[in-house]
Protein backbone atom coordinates (compact mmCIF):
# COMPACT_ATOMS: atom_id res chain seq x y z
CA UNK A 1 0.00 0.00 0.00
CA UNK A 2 1.13 3.56 -0.98
CA UNK A 3 0.30 6.88 -0.75
CA UNK A 4 -2.80 8.42 -1.78
CA UNK A 5 -4.75 11.70 -2.23
CA UNK A 6 -7.61 12.09 -0.01
CA UNK A 7 -9.72 15.33 -0.51
CA UNK A 8 -12.91 16.61 1.63
CA UNK A 9 -14.93 18.85 0.18
CA UNK A 10 -16.72 21.98 2.26
CA UNK A 11 -18.84 24.56 2.04
CA UNK A 12 -16.23 27.08 2.02
CA UNK A 13 -12.51 24.75 1.06
CA UNK A 14 -11.56 21.87 -0.46
CA UNK A 15 -8.71 20.11 1.32
CA UNK A 16 -6.41 17.79 0.27
CA UNK A 17 -3.21 15.43 1.84
CA UNK A 18 -1.12 12.51 1.08
CA UNK A 19 -2.16 9.40 3.05
CA UNK A 20 -0.45 6.62 4.31
CA UNK A 21 -3.19 4.33 4.08
CA UNK A 22 -1.30 1.36 5.38
CA UNK A 23 -1.18 3.42 8.58
CA UNK A 24 -4.26 6.11 7.96
CA UNK A 25 -1.89 8.95 8.79
CA UNK A 26 -1.27 12.39 6.34
CA UNK A 27 1.95 12.82 5.60
CA UNK A 28 3.28 16.17 5.42
CA UNK A 29 0.72 18.54 5.63
CA UNK A 30 -2.91 19.22 4.20
CA UNK A 31 -3.56 21.84 1.40
CA UNK A 32 -6.68 24.10 1.08
CA UNK A 33 -8.52 26.06 -2.19
CA UNK A 34 -11.61 27.61 -1.80
CA UNK A 35 -14.64 26.33 -2.81
CA UNK A 36 -15.31 27.47 -6.52
CA UNK A 37 -18.51 29.55 -6.80
CA UNK A 38 -20.76 27.86 -8.58
CA UNK A 39 -18.62 25.01 -7.65
CA UNK A 40 -19.68 22.59 -11.24
CA UNK A 41 -18.00 19.58 -11.55
CA UNK A 42 -15.44 20.96 -14.14
CA UNK A 43 -14.35 24.09 -11.51
CA UNK A 44 -14.01 21.65 -8.90
CA UNK A 45 -11.78 18.94 -10.56
CA UNK A 46 -10.00 22.20 -12.13
CA UNK A 47 -9.43 22.96 -7.85
CA UNK A 48 -8.24 19.54 -7.14
CA UNK A 49 -5.86 19.48 -9.92
CA UNK A 50 -4.42 22.82 -8.29
CA UNK A 51 -4.23 21.17 -5.14
CA UNK A 52 -3.13 17.97 -6.90
CA UNK A 53 -0.18 19.74 -8.36
CA UNK A 54 1.03 21.45 -4.81
CA UNK A 55 1.61 18.08 -3.30
CA UNK A 56 3.98 14.77 -4.24
CA UNK A 57 3.12 12.37 -6.53
CA UNK A 58 0.09 9.94 -4.81
CA UNK A 59 -0.56 6.65 -6.34
CA UNK A 60 -4.59 7.45 -6.83
CA UNK A 61 -7.15 9.77 -5.55
CA UNK A 62 -10.34 9.32 -3.06
CA UNK A 63 -12.96 12.69 -3.24
CA UNK A 64 -15.45 12.68 -0.28
CA UNK A 65 -18.55 14.61 -1.42
CA UNK A 66 -21.22 15.96 0.12
CA UNK A 67 -23.60 14.21 -2.24
CA UNK A 68 -25.37 10.51 -2.36
CA UNK A 69 -22.95 8.37 -4.47
CA UNK A 70 -24.00 5.16 -6.74
CA UNK A 71 -21.71 3.51 -8.66
CA UNK A 72 -19.33 6.74 -8.96
CA UNK A 73 -22.56 9.11 -9.90
CA UNK A 74 -23.64 12.10 -7.66
CA UNK A 75 -26.80 11.29 -7.09
CA UNK A 76 -28.09 14.65 -4.56
CA UNK A 77 -27.01 17.68 -4.28
CA UNK A 78 -28.06 19.18 -0.60
CA UNK A 79 -25.80 21.83 -0.32
CA UNK A 80 -24.20 21.97 -4.13
CA UNK A 81 -24.47 22.68 -7.36
CA UNK A 82 -27.20 20.54 -9.20
CA UNK A 83 -25.20 20.34 -11.87
CA UNK A 84 -23.80 17.17 -9.96
CA UNK A 85 -26.81 14.95 -10.09
CA UNK A 86 -25.50 12.00 -12.28
CA UNK A 87 -22.52 13.29 -13.30
CA UNK A 88 -20.10 10.16 -12.95
CA UNK A 89 -17.34 11.86 -11.11
CA UNK A 90 -14.90 8.29 -10.91
CA UNK A 91 -14.49 8.15 -14.37
CA UNK A 92 -14.15 12.05 -14.87
CA UNK A 93 -11.48 12.24 -12.10
CA UNK A 94 -9.75 8.93 -13.88
CA UNK A 95 -9.96 10.85 -16.95
CA UNK A 96 -8.44 14.43 -15.49
CA UNK A 97 -5.71 12.48 -13.62
CA UNK A 98 -5.03 9.38 -15.50
CA UNK A 99 -4.94 6.93 -11.79
CA UNK A 100 -7.45 5.59 -10.15
CA UNK A 101 -10.02 7.13 -8.32
CA UNK A 102 -12.68 6.72 -5.98
CA UNK A 103 -16.12 8.86 -5.22
CA UNK A 104 -17.94 8.43 -2.01
CA UNK A 105 -19.95 10.04 0.08
CA UNK A 106 -18.02 12.64 2.42
CA UNK A 107 -19.45 11.16 6.29
CA UNK A 108 -19.15 7.49 4.78
CA UNK A 109 -15.19 8.79 4.15
CA UNK A 110 -15.08 10.06 7.46
CA UNK A 111 -16.54 7.09 8.87
CA UNK A 112 -14.20 4.13 7.56
CA UNK A 113 -11.06 6.62 8.66
CA UNK A 114 -12.67 6.32 12.37
CA UNK A 115 -13.51 3.03 12.66
CA UNK A 116 -10.14 1.95 11.01
CA UNK A 117 -7.76 4.39 12.54
CA UNK A 118 -9.67 6.45 14.90
CA UNK A 119 -12.27 6.43 17.82
CA UNK A 120 -14.29 3.40 16.69
CA UNK A 121 -11.30 1.15 15.87
CA UNK A 122 -12.20 -2.38 17.36
CA UNK A 123 -15.33 -1.42 18.50
CA UNK A 124 -18.20 -3.78 17.45
CA UNK A 125 -21.96 -3.45 17.77
CA UNK A 126 -23.75 -0.33 15.97
CA UNK A 127 -21.45 2.75 15.55
CA UNK A 128 -23.07 5.99 14.18
CA UNK A 129 -20.68 8.51 12.58
CA UNK A 130 -22.03 11.93 12.06
CA UNK A 131 -20.10 14.78 10.28
CA UNK A 132 -21.54 18.49 11.40
CA UNK A 133 -20.41 20.72 8.98
CA UNK A 134 -22.61 22.78 6.26
CA UNK A 135 -24.60 19.84 6.35
CA UNK A 136 -24.77 16.81 9.09
CA UNK A 137 -23.70 13.56 7.58
CA UNK A 138 -23.85 10.33 8.68
CA UNK A 139 -22.11 6.65 8.18
CA UNK A 140 -23.81 3.85 10.47
CA UNK A 141 -21.40 0.63 10.86
CA UNK A 142 -22.27 -2.64 11.78
CA UNK A 143 -19.30 -4.80 13.35
CA UNK A 144 -16.99 -2.68 11.57
CA UNK A 145 -19.57 -2.62 8.05
CA UNK A 146 -20.55 0.49 6.86
CA UNK A 147 -24.11 0.66 5.42
CA UNK A 148 -23.21 3.60 2.70
CA UNK A 149 -24.87 6.60 1.46
CA UNK A 150 -27.64 7.24 4.36
CA UNK A 151 -29.02 10.50 4.94
CA UNK A 152 -29.95 11.17 8.85
CA UNK A 153 -29.32 14.66 8.32
CA UNK A 154 -32.22 15.16 6.22
CA UNK A 155 -34.46 13.43 9.13
CA UNK A 156 -36.74 15.49 9.71
CA UNK A 157 -37.04 17.86 12.96
CA UNK A 158 -38.88 20.61 13.55
CA UNK A 159 -40.98 20.91 10.30
CA UNK A 160 -37.55 20.95 8.40
CA UNK A 161 -34.66 18.62 7.67
CA UNK A 162 -32.62 18.21 11.10
CA UNK A 163 -29.06 19.92 9.04
CA UNK A 164 -31.05 23.20 9.45
CA UNK A 165 -31.42 22.66 12.89
CA UNK A 166 -28.32 21.29 14.52
CA UNK A 167 -25.75 21.50 11.77
CA UNK A 168 -22.04 23.30 12.97
CA UNK A 169 -22.96 25.87 10.04
CA UNK A 170 -26.21 26.62 11.59
CA UNK A 171 -24.39 26.96 14.97
CA UNK A 172 -21.94 29.74 13.52
CA UNK A 173 -24.92 31.52 11.84
CA UNK A 174 -27.18 31.85 14.52
CA UNK A 175 -24.53 32.47 16.91
CA UNK A 176 -25.29 29.83 19.19
CA UNK A 177 -23.36 29.13 22.20
CA UNK A 178 -22.19 25.90 23.25
CA UNK A 179 -25.19 25.11 25.65
CA UNK A 180 -27.46 26.30 23.48
CA UNK A 181 -25.82 24.11 20.06
CA UNK A 182 -25.31 21.07 22.31
CA UNK A 183 -29.33 21.07 22.99
CA UNK A 184 -30.02 20.92 19.81
CA UNK A 185 -27.74 18.45 18.77
CA UNK A 186 -28.88 16.12 22.14
CA UNK A 187 -32.42 16.09 20.54
CA UNK A 188 -30.91 15.19 17.11
CA UNK A 189 -29.18 12.15 18.74
CA UNK A 190 -32.20 11.45 20.67
CA UNK A 191 -34.04 11.18 17.58
CA UNK A 192 -31.31 8.79 16.40
CA UNK A 193 -31.19 6.82 19.51
CA UNK A 194 -34.88 6.26 19.76
CA UNK A 195 -34.25 4.66 15.79
CA UNK A 196 -31.45 2.83 15.98
CA UNK A 197 -29.94 2.24 19.68
CA UNK A 198 -26.33 2.68 18.84
CA UNK A 199 -23.93 1.36 21.27
CA UNK A 200 -21.54 4.17 20.59
CA UNK A 201 -21.83 7.53 18.72
CA UNK A 202 -18.84 9.52 16.82
CA UNK A 203 -18.69 12.89 15.56
CA UNK A 204 -16.49 14.86 13.03
CA UNK A 205 -16.06 17.85 11.57
CA UNK A 206 -13.98 20.67 12.14
CA UNK A 207 -16.35 21.19 15.66
CA UNK A 208 -15.26 18.15 16.91
CA UNK A 209 -11.77 19.44 17.72
CA UNK A 210 -14.41 21.65 20.12
CA UNK A 211 -15.59 18.99 21.91
CA UNK A 212 -14.30 19.47 25.10
CA UNK A 213 -16.36 22.51 24.99
CA UNK A 214 -19.67 21.49 24.22
CA UNK A 215 -19.91 17.49 25.52
CA UNK A 216 -21.22 18.82 28.81
CA UNK A 217 -24.27 19.33 27.04
CA UNK A 218 -24.76 16.28 25.01
CA UNK A 219 -27.46 14.23 26.78
CA UNK A 220 -27.31 10.96 25.42
CA UNK A 221 -27.60 7.11 26.38
CA UNK A 222 -25.02 5.66 23.96
CA UNK A 223 -21.47 7.31 25.06
CA UNK A 224 -20.33 10.13 22.17
CA UNK A 225 -16.85 10.18 21.32
CA UNK A 226 -15.12 13.29 18.93
CA UNK A 227 -13.20 12.12 16.46
CA UNK A 228 -9.79 10.82 16.92
CA UNK A 229 -8.42 11.79 13.70
CA UNK A 230 -10.23 15.68 14.11
CA UNK A 231 -10.92 17.69 11.09
CA UNK A 232 -8.80 15.49 9.06
CA UNK A 233 -11.13 11.71 9.12
CA UNK A 234 -12.66 12.58 5.41
CA UNK A 235 -9.36 13.20 4.12
CA UNK A 236 -7.90 10.43 5.20
CA UNK A 237 -10.97 8.32 4.76
CA UNK A 238 -11.23 9.19 1.12
CA UNK A 239 -7.86 8.37 0.63
CA UNK A 240 -8.45 4.54 2.05
CA UNK A 241 -11.54 4.15 0.14
CA UNK A 242 -9.11 4.77 -3.54
CA UNK A 243 -6.94 1.81 -2.50
C1 LIG B 1 -25.73 15.73 2.38
C2 LIG B 1 -24.97 14.48 2.75
C3 LIG B 1 -23.63 14.85 3.36
C4 LIG B 1 -23.82 15.80 4.52
C5 LIG B 1 -22.49 16.25 5.12
C6 LIG B 1 -25.83 16.63 3.59
O1 LIG B 1 -26.49 17.81 3.25
O2 LIG B 1 -27.03 15.43 1.92
O3 LIG B 1 -24.78 13.68 1.59
O4 LIG B 1 -22.95 13.69 3.78
O5 LIG B 1 -24.53 16.95 4.10
O6 LIG B 1 -21.72 16.99 4.22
Amino acid sequence: MGVNLGIDFGGSSIKAGLVDVAHGHIVGGTVAVPTPHPSTPHAVVEAIRALDAQLPHADAIGFGFPSVVKAGRACTAANIDAAWIGTDVGSLLREAFGRPAAFLNDADAAGLAEMRFGAGRGVSGTVLVFTFGTGIGSAPFIDGRLLPNTEFGHLEMRGGSAELWASARVRTELALGWAEWGARVSEYFAQMERLFWPDLMILCGGVSTHFDQFARYLETRAPVRPAALGAEAGIIGAALAAT
